[in-house]
């Protein structure tokens, strides 16, 4: 399996490391071959070459499996317009690679339910995966720009059936595999693309009858995630309010560090933690890891459909975590152990090789 990696800023590449150290050994413990090549993306790539995605960084992404990213974004470039800024390099990479679904899990991990800002009886038991639609909406809709004189800006949130139709069928089919229930998110009282997000939405439920359908607005969800965030099973939503939502939803577990995302149903699949760049820490080796991990967990899962591999990396981080073992954004108060970005990707790499050897010995009798 060819995987390109793109460490990008920030924390970007220590997070990245580990995630690829984990991802490497546990591979070899399950004999699935990988080869991995790293590029550059976003302001390190700027500061290089000029450009956000420069075409060598396209082609080898391109001629790959799966991309594996770190983080985009910095400081160096926050008075860039939003078209040469490093994001941009993220936006061009998406959009290239042509998937259209990102799925972000959110669950109460047992060992860190004092973590979260939510009191622990609201909390407990939430277990939830966001679909966002990854290349329309906002984002991605023209005509944007400003006006001649720059006293005005526009941009356009667009959708068309069948790109809210693919999307719809992504979250359907995870929702089969999970609790069974959909909540479809918009704003129909207002945009009329929300109205045909709701519509499509209801058409495409009717092939998945075994699913329960609801439908809610995008604020009401924003309050119920904080309020009652175990009546959530699948959200599927539109790009900008999935990228809002997905904040939202990961901060509940204690910090926006510990979450995963996949980028399916396009040619190549692109896996990133949902965290930023966190420039104010980088370089520290405190940053955690845990979201670019379980990110290498999401491509062994999706990508080289290896779902042992995948769990014993996920038992792994959560094995971790029931030892104590913490970076500074969990770490909370006093009597738990600080533990840098490097010493907890090795411990979930030697861990998840247990894991593995486990798994093996047991197939093997
Ligand atoms: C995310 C990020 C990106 C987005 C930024 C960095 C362009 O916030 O992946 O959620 O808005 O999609
Ligand atoms: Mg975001």
């Amino acid at each position: 399996m060819k995987i390109t990696i793109l460490p990008g800023d920030g924390i970007g590449p220590e997070v990245c490391a580990q995630a690829v150290a984990v991802l490497e050994h546990v591979a070899s413990a399950f004999g699935i071959d990988i080869e991995s090549e790293e590029h550059l993306i976003g302001g390190a790539a700027i500061s290089k070459t000029g450009s956000p995605f420069p075409p060598e960084t396209e082609a080898a992404c391109r001629g790959s499996d799966a991309v594996l990213l770190g983080a985009v974004g910095t400081p160096e470039f926050d008075h860039f317009l939003p078209e040469d800024r490093p994001e941009m390099g993220l936006l061009k990479l998406r959009k290239a690679l042509g998937g259209f679904a990102n799925l972000r899990p959110s669950a109460a991990v047992p060992a860190l339910i004092d973590s979260s800002p939510l009191r622990r009886e609201v909390f407990e038991g939430t277990d939830l995966l966001i679909v966002r639609e990854l290349l329309g909406g906002l984002y991605f809709g023209g005509p944007r720009g400003f006006s001649d004189d720059k006293t005005e800006a526009f941009n356009t949130m667009r959708y068309s059936v069948a790109e809210v139709e693919r999307v719809a069928r992504v979250a359907f089919t995870a929702a089969q595999g999970r609790r069974k229930k959909l909540t479809s998110v918009d704003k129909a009282n207002v945009l009329e693309t929300s109205r045909l997000w709701r519509e499509t939405v209801t058409r495409v439920g009717k092939d998945f009858p075994d699913v329960t359908l609801d439908h809610e607005f995008v604020d009401a969800c924003a309050m119920h995630l904080v309020t009652n965030p175990t009546r959530f099973d699948v959200i599927l939503t539109e790009n900008l309010f999935g990228d809002i939502l997905s904040d939202e939803a990961a901060v509940l577990t204690g910090s926006l560090g510990m979450l995963a995302s996949a980028t399916i149903g396009g040619d190549v699949d692109l896996y990133e933690p949902v965290h930023g760049s966190a420039p104010d820490i980088a370089g520290k080796n405190m940053a955690n890891p845990l979201g670019a991990i379980a990110s290498a967990a999401m491509l062994l899962r999706y990508t080289a459909k290896n779902d042992a591999a995948a769990d014993a990396i996920e038992k792994a981080i959560n094995w971790v975590l029931q030892k104590g073992h913490r970076t500074a954004d969990i770490a909370g108060g006093s009597g738990t152990m600080v533990n840098t970005t490097s010493e907890m990707g090795a411990m979930i790499a030697n861990r998840a090789v247990e894991f593995a050897n486990v798994n093996n010995a047991f197939h093997a009798v």
